[in-house]
Parts: structure tokens; sequence; C-alpha cells
């Protein structure tokens, strides 16, 4: 046991953070402009948050390719490192840091984003789910085109380009997004990845993407400016693998190699002890084995965070659903201040309403 909490500073990759919480990377479909930029009401929203010690955005597209869901912010264009730019200026101007979380869904997606040709996955296996069309409307996901070798090259190009972007717009870091169900967790997982070439078969090949844009990040970035965030037991958007336990220990393993800025676990969503190979308390299981600093996620209240850190399960704890609330969480906390309630009807529309409308506690 240490007597640190989740208010204790730490130093995460060159940066002196003043507490231990991190925002969690929440979609929120508010980029509701033809470019898809984030602009003045996303500054709002993530100034008011700005005590986070770190703050993780939305998850952005790298590319149109990259896209699954109505109104995301990208990170590719020039109009859209512009909107980010007044984000992160306004962040910094209130005294937060934020990285940007990197993302590409594969075949979580709709041909009626991609002109009505499929979306890419690393094999032909419809994720047998539905998802919002950009008018609203729920379908029914379809089989995806299996990304050649020529393409998956160009897609590592995307993540380079996304990465510069990123770094011009002014973030201060950026996490990949390895979790969740989406591309690069497609890779990892057996059931969504058949393929064998290089990039499918053993745990080795279906883990290659994912190093090559680690490597591909942090030779824009640095490595030290770069997490990853990764979804061990996760079953949502994807099935269980086989082999999860040893396809993460590799992966978890081999990143110690790469001195990043942090790892990002995900505890999983819904117990997984009855599930052969998956891992039911993933910062236990990890914690021993990552060097680096490392966040854990997913369900904390303040207790839980301080627990896992004084017990030193983690570095540093995000929190998702509790900052949309509570912009001034760290503060609450802080003070011992009550927490306010959620709504889940504005998590992905409303425009300002349950976006930023939630007020401080001293202005409660
Ligand atoms: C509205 C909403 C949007 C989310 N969007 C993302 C996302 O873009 N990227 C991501 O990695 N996780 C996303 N998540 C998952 C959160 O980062 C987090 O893992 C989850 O909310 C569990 O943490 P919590 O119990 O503190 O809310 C989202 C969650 C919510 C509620």
């Amino acid at each position: 046991m240490s007597d640190k909490n989740l208010l204790s500073p730490i130093k995460l990759g060159p940066y002196e953070l003043p507490n231990r919480i991190a925002m969690a990377p929440m979609t929120r479909n508010r980029a509701t402009n033809p470019e898809f930029a984030a602009g003045s009401i996303q500054a709002t929203y993530y100034t008011q948050r700005a005590g986070a010690g770190l703050l993780i955005s939305e998850g952005s597209q790298i590319s149109p390719q990259a896209v699954g869901y109505p109104n995301t912010p990208g990170v590719y264009s020039p109009a859209q490192v512009a909107g980010w730019k007044q984000v992160t200026d306004a962040v910094h101007a209130a005294g937060g840091r934020i990285f940007c979380q990197l993302w590409h869904v594969g075949r979580i997606s709709l041909p009626d984003f991609h002109d009505g040709k499929p979306p890419v996955a690393p094999s032909a296996v419809n994720p047998e789910t539905t998802l919002y069309a950009p008018d609203g409307s729920q379908k029914p996901t379809v089989t995806p085109h299996a990304l050649s070798l020529a393409e998956i090259r160009s897609t590592l190009d995307d993540y380079t380009h996304a990465a510069r972007s990123a770094l011009e717009a002014g973030f201060d870091g950026v996490e990949i997004h390895a979790a969740n169900g989406y591309l690069l967790n497609q890779f990892l997982i057996d059931t969504s990845n058949q393929r064998t070439d290089e990039y499918g078969g053993s745990v080795e090949k279906r883990a290659r993407i994912v190093f090559e844009v680690v490597e591909a990040v942090a030779g824009v970035w640095g490595a030290d400016r770069v997490g990853i965030r990764l979804s061990p037991s996760g079953l949502f958007n994807i099935g269980a693998g086989s082999d999860n336990r040893s396809q993460f220990d590799y992966v978890i393993d081999r990143l110690n190699d790469h001195a990043l800025a942090y790892l990002h676990l995900m505890e999983p969503f819904a117990p997984v002890d009855e599930i052969p190979n998956m891992i039911p308390h993933v910062a236990e299981h990890y914690r021993p084995r990552y060097r680096g600093t490392l966040i854990i996620n997913n369900g904390f209240d303040q207790a839980r965070g301080d627990a896992a850190i004084a017990q030193g399960l983690a570095d540093m704890v995000a929190f998702g659903k509790p900052f949309i609330s509570n912009p001034d969480l760290p503060a609450r906390f802080a003070a011992g201040a009550p927490l306010a309630e959620y709504d889940q009807n504005t998590f992905y529309v409303g425009g300002e309403k349950g976006y930023i409308d939630y007020p401080a506690y001293s202005a409660a």
C-alpha cells in the first residue's frame, strides 16, 4: 500500500500532471458540420473538464475510411486540424493537457458512410450487429472488404498522416485506439482475423499491425507522447477470441520495449469468468507484466480509484460517464462533493444539451 491516491501528482511522459484522473475517451457526435471538424462547442466541453490530469479526446477518425458513426470528428483534413486547434488552445489556456484518440472503426461501419461500398476489415467476416446510419436510422452491418497488403500499407500511412495532423493541431499526445472491437482489435482477435498472410494466424502475426501503428505514430510524436488503449477481455463489437489471454500477454509484454507514455487498459464490461482464456481482472493480471505507466478504466468511483492507486494496481484511473455530468470531477473528489447523474439520452445527440450545460459544483 502507498499513501498515493487519485489526487496525487504524477509524471506522464514529459508532462507533470496535477492528479491521476484521466477523462476517458468518449464519442459525443457533436461534429455536426460537413467537414466533420471539432470547433467551439468541443472547445467549451473539453475546457470545462480541463481539471483532469489528462483529457483523452473522443475517438477521431484517421481518414474518411475510418468512420463508422454519425458526426464524429476527424483528424486528417486542414479544416479538422483548425477545429481541433481551437480545442487544444482553449484547454491549454485553462491549464489542461489533451491527447487525441486515433480511431479506425474497421468493420464497425456501414456502406452509407462509404458511398455504398462495404467498410474494411482484416477479413470478410460480418460483425452481425446494427449501427446508426448518417440519417439516424438503424441498419444491419454487412460483410466487410478484407484489406489487401497494399491497403494495409496505405492504412498505416493514414495513421502517420493523422498523427502529424494531431501534432499540428496542438495536442499534447495521441492515444492509439486498439480496443472495443475496432480495426486494430479486429486484427488481434481470431474470430475477426482469419488471414493466412503475415497479418494473421499466430499471436505474433495478428499483433503485427498494432506494432507497425505504434512505430509509425511514435515516429511522429516520440514514444513518450503516445499511449495505447486495449480491452483484453472486451466483448463490445467483437466475439471472444479462442486465445485472448495469450494474445494480449504477447502484446503487452512487447509494449514494454516501446517506452510509451502509457498503456490504457479496460476491465471487462461484464464478468468473463465463464469464458475460456479471458482475463477476469485485467489490472491484477497485467500490472506485474507492464513496466510503464498504467491507466485503468471501467466502472470506477472515487473509492475504488483511490484503492487501485494505493494498492499499486494502476498509476492513473480514467473516468468516462462521471465526467459527462461532472465537468469538475477532480474538484468534487477533492471536496467530497456529491456527483451529478448523467442523462444517457443525450450521450450521442442533443447539441449543447447534455454536453456543455452540466454545471460545476460551486455553481450547482
Ligand atoms: C458516450 C460514450 C462514448 C464513448 N466513446 C468512446 C470512444 O470514442 N473511444 C473509446 O475508447 N471508448 C469510448 N467509450 C468508453 C469509455 O471510454 C469508457 O471505457 C466507459 O465509459 C467505461 O468507463 P466509465 O465506467 O468510467 O464510464 C465511450 C463511452 C461512453 C459512455
